[in-house]
C-alpha cells in the first residue's frame, strides 16, 4: 500500500499470542487483557531497549472491545478492563514515543466474538482515526472470503479518507485459498498469508515451509510499503530453545518480515531479549532495499535462506545467509561450500561475519569455500558484504 508508511517491515509488540483472549481480570489480573497489560508492556519497551533498537508498535489484538457498540454505534472498550479508554492508551503509549495499534475484524464478528465491522466500516475506521491509533490490524472472521477482494480495499479507503496515517495489517488471504497477491499488495501494508503461530518450533518450521514452499508468489509482492506477514515471534516464550528462537528471528529476517514480539517483556529472559535486540539481525530485516529472501537449498534437513541486502554496487549485491539446521539427531551439522556456489560470485569479494556471534570469517572470493557448524533446529547466520 502506497500510504508512505511501513517502508521497511514493521516492529513491534501484538498481545495475541502470548496473551490471547484472557478477559478473567479477578483471576489473572496481570495477563488479562486490559489498558494495565498495554502500559506495563509499553513501559518496557520504551525502558528496556525495545524501542532504542526500532520497535515501535505497541498493537492490541481480539478481546479489546465491549460486546456493545455506543449508542452512536461506534465501538468501544471494554469499561472494566480499560476504564480509561483507548484515546487515554493512545496518549500514554505516544508519551512514551511508541505508536498504538488496534484490531478490528472485516467480518460480523471478531474471531473471540465481540462487535465486527463489516456495516460499521467507516464509523470504525473514523473512530480509530479519533483515538490516534497508528495502525490497525483487520481479522477476517465471520465473513464471506469471496467478499474480502471488495470489503479489505473499501475498508482501507475509508482509513485513508480519515487523513489520519495508519498501516493496515490485513487478514485477507489467510482467508482464501486462491488470493489476488497483486491486489492485496495495493491494498494493504501487510498481509498474513498462512496459519496463526502457535508457541511451538513445530508451528515455527510448519511457517517457515510454507513460505518456503510458496516462495515464487510470495516473493515478487514483498517490497517497501506492503509486505507478507509470517505471523509473531515467539522468541522468549514457552516453547522454543534458544538455538530455534535465533532460528525464527534469522529466518525471518531473511523473509523480511514484519517483527512482531508477543511476549510478556517483564519477564523475559536476557538471553531472549538479546536475540530480539541483535541489531545485526534487525539490520537485515530492516534492510532499505525491502527484498524478501528466498531457500535457495534443502536437501537432508538442511536449508540454506539467502537475502539480498546493501551496500551494494550495481547490479552487485551483499547478503544474508541463514543456515537452518533442521535435523534432531543431536549433533551439529558441518556444510562447506564456496560463495560461488551459494551464489554470491562478485570479483570483489565479501567480508563475512556470524550474525549473533560477531564470529568473522574473513573477506572470502567466490571460489573460497566457507565451512559452517549449524545446532540441531538452529541457524548460523552469515551477514555477507560486497566488497566494494
Ligand atoms: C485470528 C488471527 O489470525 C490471530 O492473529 C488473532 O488475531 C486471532 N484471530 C484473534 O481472535
Amino acid at each position: 500500500l502506497d500510504n508512505g508508511l511501513a517502508l521497511t517491515p514493521p516492529l513491534g509488540w501484538l498481545a495475541w499470542e502470548r496473551f490471547r483472549c484472557i478477559t478473567d481480570c479477578a483471576a489473572e489480573p496481570d495477563s488479562c487483557v486490559s489498558e494495565a497489560l498495554f502500559r506495563a508492556q509499553a513501559d518496557r519497551m520504551a525502558a528496556d531497549g525495545y524501542l532504542a533498537a526500532g520497535y515501535q508498535y505497541i498493537i492490541i489484538d481480539d478481546c479489546w472491545s465491549s460486546h456493545e457498540r455506543d449508542a452512536e454505534g461506534r465501538l468501544q472498550a471494554d469499561p472494566d478492563r480499560f476504564p480509561s479508554g483507548i484515546k487515554a492508551l493512545s496518549d500514554y503509549v505516544h508519551g512514551l514515543g511508541l505508536k498504538l495499534g488496534i484490531y478490528g475484524d472485516y467480518g460480523t464478528y471478531t474471531c473471540g466474538g465481540y462487535p465486527g465491522s463489516i456495516d460499521h466500516m467507516e464509523t470504525d475506521a473514523q473512530t480509530f482515526a479519533d483515538w490516534e491509533v497508528d495502525y490497525v490490524k483487520l481479522d477476517g472472521c465471520y465473513s464471506d472470503p469471496d467478499s474480502m477482494d471488495v470489503g479489505y480495499p473499501e475498508f482501507g479507503g475509508y482509513l485513508n479518507d480519515t487523513g489520519r496515517p495508519m498501516v493496515y495489517s490485513c487478514s485477507w488471504p489467510a482467508y482464501q485459498s486462491n488470493p489476488d497477491y497483486p491486489a492485496i499488495a495495493r491494498a494493504c501494508n501487510l498481509w498474513r498469508n498462512f496459519d496463526d503461530i502457535q508457541d511451538s518450533w513445530d508451528s515455527v518450521a510448519s511457517i517457515i515451509d510454507f513460505y518456503g514452499d510458496h516462495q515464487e508468489e510470495l516473493i515478487p509482492v514483498a517490497g517497501p510499503g506492503h509486505w507478507n506477514d509470517p505471523d509473531m515471534l515467539i522468541v522468549g516464550d514457552f516453547g522454543l530453545s534458544y538455538e530455534q528462537s535465533r532460528a525464527q528471528m534469522a529466518v525471518w529476517s531473511v523473509l523480511a518480515a514484519p517483527l512482531i514480539m508477543s511476549v510478556d517483556l517483564r519477564t523475559i529472559r536476557p538471553e531472549y531479549a538479546a536475540i530480539l535486540q541483535n541489531s545485526a539481525a534487525l539490520a537485515i530485516n530492516q534492510d532499505r532495499l525491502g527484498i524478501q529472501g528466498r531457500r535457495v537449498f534443502q536437501d537432508q534437513g538442511m536449508e540454506i535462506w539467502r537475502r539480498a541486502i546493501t551496500p551494494q554496487v550495481d547490479e552487485q549485491f551483499s547478503y544474508a545467509l541463514a543456515f537452518l539446521d533442521r535435523r534432531t539427531d543431536g549433533t551439529p551439522s558441518r556444510l562447506t561450500m564456496t560463495l560461488r556456489e551459494l551464489g554470491l560470485d562478485s570479483p570483489t569479494g565479501y567480508r563475512v561475519q556470524e550474525v549473533f556471534d560477531g564470529q568473522s570469517y574473513g573477506t572470502l572470493l567466490p571460489e573460497d569455500s566457507i565451512t559452517v557448524h549449524v545446532n540441531p533446529t538452529g541457524v548460523t547466520f552469515l551477514r555477507c558484504d560486497l566488497v566494494a
